[in-house]
């Protein structure tokens, strides 16, 4: 456990504290899972490729502490810092990132405390994402405690951009060579035309399969009056050939 959260007290509350974050993780987890079963079972579709969730380390929590310029203290900790509890979503398509988004914004006992779109407003680096902070309520026996979550939502192709920018910024501690942070920015713009087309080819697969089903139906519904003239003309005859 890192200098800061040394004594007993504070190593009480702090597993306190992860207690709830873990709680608050498991609690948005499996909202998020109802929602993917909900749309899959409605529309036969998963807006959802997958789920990952996580829960800051000791180090990275005082780190960020440290840069915010405040002293390490648990107070302090679940104050300022809004991603101790973090999910992230991935989808296929952009759409689905803001259908989930609005699922989770209707969600009466989540709140939510911000929004930052790096979709419509990419960050400097390219980065691109949407990010939710909302605000979960954990049951305990005795009391309820809003517990904050952030929730990222991206595509796969954003998320496969954004992991490599972060080792890069890792291996560079910040300071990479002015032509690779120049490549990074060209690849998120290729990263969102390919998002971009293949969203487009998407709908033009729905729209396809749409007019094939509605073709379908229209022809099936041609057999059966068929089917039915047939009938009611040959029944005319047979009464025809009895009487
Ligand atoms: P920090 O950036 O975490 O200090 O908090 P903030 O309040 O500025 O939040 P912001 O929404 O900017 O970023 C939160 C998280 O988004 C980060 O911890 C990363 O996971 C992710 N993120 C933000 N910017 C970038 C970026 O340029 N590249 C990558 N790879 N991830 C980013
Ligand atoms: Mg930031």
């Amino acid at each position: 456990m890192h200098d800061a959260i040394k004594n007993y007290e504070d190593v009480d509350s702090w597993k306190t504290v992860i207690f709830l974050y873990n709680a608050a993780l498991k609690e948005v987890g499996t909202k998020l899972e109802i929602l993917n079963d909900e749309f899959q079972h409605v529309h036969q579709y998963n807006p959802i490729e997958h789920i990952k969730t996580r829960i800051k380390t000791p180090e990275s929590i005082v780190k960020k502490l440290k840069r915010y310029g405040y002293e390490t203290s648990i107070e302090n900790m679940v104050k300022y810092i809004n991603d101790i509890a973090g999910v992230r979503l991935i989808c296929s398509f952009t759409s689905d990132i803001y259908r989930l988004a609005e699922m989770i914004g209707n969600q009466s006992d989540l709140k939510v405390l911000s929004i930052k779109d790096y979709i419509k407003n990419p960050k400097e680096s390219g980065y691109k994402s949407y990010h939710m902070l909302v605000s979960v309520p954990i049951f305990l026996s005795d009391s309820v405690v809003d517990t904050k979550v952030e929730i990222q939502i991206r595509t796969i192709a954003m998320d496969f951009w954004a992991s490599l920018e972060h080792k890069i910024y890792y291996k560079f501690e910040g300071n990479a060579p002015d032509y690779i942070s120049r490549e990074l920015r060209e690849c998120a713009q290729m990263v969102a035309e390919l998002d971009d087309k293949m969203l487009s080819l998407n709908d033009a697969i729905q729209a396809c399969l749409l007019n094939a089903s509605e073709n379908h139906a229209e022809e099936s519904g041609k057999e059966r009056l068929d089917d039915i003239t047939e009938n009611v003309i040959g029944g005319k005859r047979r009464q025809e050939e009895i009487s």
